[in-house]
């Protein structure tokens, strides 16, 4: 990333020790390779009013929450009067009268923005939008290299702020989950930058369009285990949830949660960190020709290579730097760790250097499919296990294997809390909901359901569930029967796409009901939807929409306004993957 040293503009009312020190500090900044350390102790003249600063994040599964609040934290230990916003709150007439903005955002689907960032985004691109000549501005794109469009939606923000004369206060940041120092290194420039470029703001208006401003987060506590530090959950249970006969492995895991000081809510998800396969580890160790007792560098520290691979590298989808180190030509697309070794024309690196070449490995999240209240201490997962078949070779994912093939005689696996706070259910125990989870996308409504059993919330309740087949892929089948037959589930619609012919997918089933369920949209039912990013959520998506349209009698274009006002209001919430 290149970047270009800001310096103060003549402007900024600052005493000339003041200005000195944060001239410096920013050339520092952006002429370092490495992370500021510590903290640079830069404060805003102590004579002026905090500087408004709107922090405005863009997130599907909380992340950028996470990191906006942590934001609002250091700046307002550098003397900023910081907000934190939902993106989906933040509007063009609200940017059109901000001095300072950090945008934090995700990315999702094939580079697009996460759903809360959806309407903003859309807003931006359109002829229509303002010029944002007063904004200073600067974007954290957080995205996962593995796609395509890596961090799209950052990218977008900040070409688009841009280009409608907001000032770039520093260049776009690109950060992957788990890359703590960049989001550091970022925050402590734009922190910098704005508080040269925008001492002299005016507050951020209170926009009364939006309604339910959401206040300044106060600062969860970092619980005890986290990301970085995981608790060795002790693993009660692994149950086979599909039958006999069916195509898929999908199983019910439970950990407990006793002695970690981990809460969690209906609606967060589960980061499991998973050991690679020993029969792969060995393969591997075997073609490389190595022992496995040969040191090498993890983030952990010094390892024997062999425990190295089991806990620690990513036997997966090869990096370009392995590829180079192997001499392996990436369009021959060697799909895991062991072909390109298979395919390397000249010979095997030495251990320390094929560590190198190997990605980190990584947690992976589930959705919690238990509620603390019903299930103190302890935490659910619904797993889907992925096996299939490539090259002639058995393949296997690494943590939805790992859990009910050595979870149990591992006895402990190490997990944290990753919090949703966009998905939860309704605030208020009187509101419908509607839940659309076929498959593994069951889990956290099982939780919802489970929650709302357990606090006594009277809102009716509809869960759209489906998958091949019924007598194998029903999964938790008896509770969801028996909460639908006494009532509680007031709406049970079953999908099962291969027990026919033709596939009938849940999307289907909406389309049936559509007078009864835009009903419930017109009672303030909120929506929810959880599974298959890819096709499945899309289809359901497009499925509400004909639904307003044809029971609700509204245009395409209201069609599309109703479900960007019901987002907006947080009805409409996805957890897709
Ligand atoms: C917020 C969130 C919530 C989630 N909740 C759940 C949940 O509740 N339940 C659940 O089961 N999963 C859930 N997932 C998915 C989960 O995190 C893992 O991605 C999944 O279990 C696979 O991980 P793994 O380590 O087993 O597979 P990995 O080792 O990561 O392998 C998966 C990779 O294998 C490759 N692959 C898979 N199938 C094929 C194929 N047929 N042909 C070629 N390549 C293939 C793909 O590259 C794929 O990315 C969730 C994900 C997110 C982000
Ligand atoms: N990131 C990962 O590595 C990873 C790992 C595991 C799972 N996943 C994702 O998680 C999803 C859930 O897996 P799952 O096995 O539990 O369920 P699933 O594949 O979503 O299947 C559940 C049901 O949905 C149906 N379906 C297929 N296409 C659909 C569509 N366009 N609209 C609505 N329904 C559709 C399936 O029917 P048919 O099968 O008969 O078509 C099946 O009946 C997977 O699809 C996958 O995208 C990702
Ligand atoms: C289904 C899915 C699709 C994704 N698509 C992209 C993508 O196109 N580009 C990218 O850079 N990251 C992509 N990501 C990675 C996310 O942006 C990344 O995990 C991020 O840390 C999530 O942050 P959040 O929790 O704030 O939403 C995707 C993740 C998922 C689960």
């Amino acid at each position: 990333m290149s970047a270009s040293v800001p310096v103060l503009p003549d402007s900024a009312p600052f005493s000339p020790e003041q200005r000195a020190w944060l001239n410096g500090f920013l050339a520092g900044v952006f002429s370092r390779a490495s992370v500021p350390s510590p903290t640079p102790n830069f404060q805003l003249p102590t004579t002026s009013a905090p500087s408004p600063l709107l922090i405005t994040f863009g997130s599907q599964t909380g992340t950028c929450e996470g990191l906006a609040k942590k934001a609002a934290k250091e700046a307002k230990k550098h003397g900023f009067a910081p907000t934190v916003r939902d993106l989906a709150e933040v509007t063009l007439s609200t940017l059109a009268q901000t001095p300072a903005a950090l945008v934090i955002t995700s990315t999702y689907g094939e580079g697009e923005p996460p759903d809360n960032a959806k309407t903003l985004h859309a807003a931006l691109a359109s002829a229509e939008a303002p010029r944002l000549e007063q904004l200073h501005f600067s974007v954290l794109a957080v995205g996962d290299r593995n796609y395509v469009k890596f961090c799209q939606c950052g990218k977008d923000f900040d070409a688009r702020l841009a280009a409608l004369g907001a000032k770039r206060a520093t260049p776009l940041a690109e950060c992957e989950l788990g890359h703590a120092a960049t989001f550091t290194k970022w925050l402590d420039t734009a922190l910098a930058a704005l508080a040269a470029a925008t001492s002299t703001a005016q507050p951020i208006p209170t926009n009364s369009e939006l309604g339910t401003l959401n206040p300044e987060p106060e600062g969860d506590a970092e619980p005890a285990f986290h990301r970085e530090n995981p608790f060795p959950a002790p693993l009660l249970a692994v149950r086979r949830l599909s039958g006999e006969g069916s195509a898929k492995e999908v199983n019910h895991i439970e950990f407990s949660l006793e002695g970690s000081g981990l809460t969690y809510a209906a609606g967060d998800a589960l980061g499991v960190v998973p050991q690679n396969d020993p029969a792969l580890v060995s393969e591997v160790l075997a073609v490389l020709g190595h022992s496995g007792d040969e040191p090498v560098a993890t983030a952990a520290g010094d390892r024997p290579l062999k425990a190295a691979l089991l806990e620690h590298l990513d036997l997966g989808k090869p990096s370009a730097e392995l590829l180079a180190t192997l001499k392996v030509d990436p369009a021959a697309a060697p799909h895991h760790v062991l072909d390109a070794l298979h395919a390397a024309p000249n010979g095997m690196p030495a251990a320390a250097d094929f560590a190198a070449a190997l990605r980190p490995l990584q947690a992976r999240l589930y959705s919690i499919s238990s509620s603390p209240k019903a299930h103190p201490g302890q935490v659910h997962l619904t797993v889907g296990a992925v096996r299939y078949d490539l090259n002639g070779r058995a393949r296997k994912g690494v943590a939805s294997t790992f859990l009910p093939e050595r979870g149990l005689t591992e006895g402990k696996v190490g997990v944290y809390v990753h919090t949703n706070k966009g998905f939860r259910p309704p605030a208020d125990a009187a509101t419908p909901m509607i839940m659309v989870g076929p498959g593994t996308g069951i889990a956290p409504f099982r939780a919802f359901l489970s929650e709302r059993r357990s606090t006594g919330a009277t809102g009716r309740n509809w869960l759209f569930f489906g998958d091949q087949k019924e007598s194998t892929d029903f999964l938790y089948r008896d509770e969801l029967l028996a909460l639908h037959a006494d009532g509680f589930l007031t709406r049970l619609d079953l999908a099962w796409s291969r027990d026919q012919s033709a596939k009938v997918y849940v999307q289907n089933r909406m389309l049936e009901h559509a007078t009864e369920l835009w009903g419930w949209l017109e009672a303030g039912a909120h929506f929810y939807v959880c599974g298959d990013a890819n096709r499945m959520a899309k289809d359901v998506h497009a499925a509400l929409l004909r639904v307003i349209e044809t029971a609700g009698g509204k245009s395409p274009e209201a069609a599309a306004e109703y479900v960007a006002a019901m987002q907006a209001a947080k009805r409409y919430q996805r957890d897709v993957y």
